[in-house]
């Protein structure tokens, strides 16, 4: 049995036993779901099943709430996670063609993750820095003014 796993486990009971003192389980829900994230880098159907078991909320509930929100992840990430934004500003300034180039470098489409597990890609909303459009995030780091080609130069950068 790996140890670590049952830290992790144990991690999360706690913090659920603790949370549900404090309030409501139905209104804590997001916060343990963070804390889940935080500790496996996703939400499995085993973790789901075992936040419904301590927290006593059906799970096709907690499924609800984990797919409703983008920034849950329902499947185990890459080691980098790239975000290509295509709000308003970013698609007029192309970044329809920057995707298409960062899932052909990947050979990968939105959702997925590598084989490698390097990299997983996302879409996304406007994230408020439409004056460098195109942009993308890797992890918490902004890249603008982005052609195809830039893309792919600085997805490569992270390969070395
Ligand atoms: S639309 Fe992409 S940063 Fe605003």
């Amino acid at each position: 049995m790996d140890t670590h796993v049952d830290e992790r486990k144990n991690e999360l009971i706690e913090y659920m036993e603790k949370t549900k003192k404090q309030s409501h389980p139905e209104s804590c829900l997001i916060a343990i779901l963070h804390k889940a994230q935080q500790l496996y880098g996703y939400l499995s159907k085993e973790v789901m099943d075992e936040v419904a078991t301590t927290m006593n909320i059906p799970t096709a509930h907690i499924w609800g709430v984990a797919t409703f929100y983008h920034y849950f992840n329902l499947a185990p990430q890459g080691a980098h996670t790239i975000y290509v934004c295509l709000g308003t500003a970013c698609f007029v300034k192309g970044a329809g063609k920057v995707l298409d180039a960062v899932k052909e470098e990947l050979k990968i489409s939105v959702g997925e993750t590598t084989p490698d597990n390097l990299f997983s890609l996302r879409e996304t909303r406007c994230l408020g820095a439409c004056g460098l459009a195109p942009v993308i995030m890797v992890d918490d780091k902004m890249y603008g003014e982005l052609t195809p080609k830039k893309a792919v130069e600085i997805l490569r950068s992270y390969k070395k």
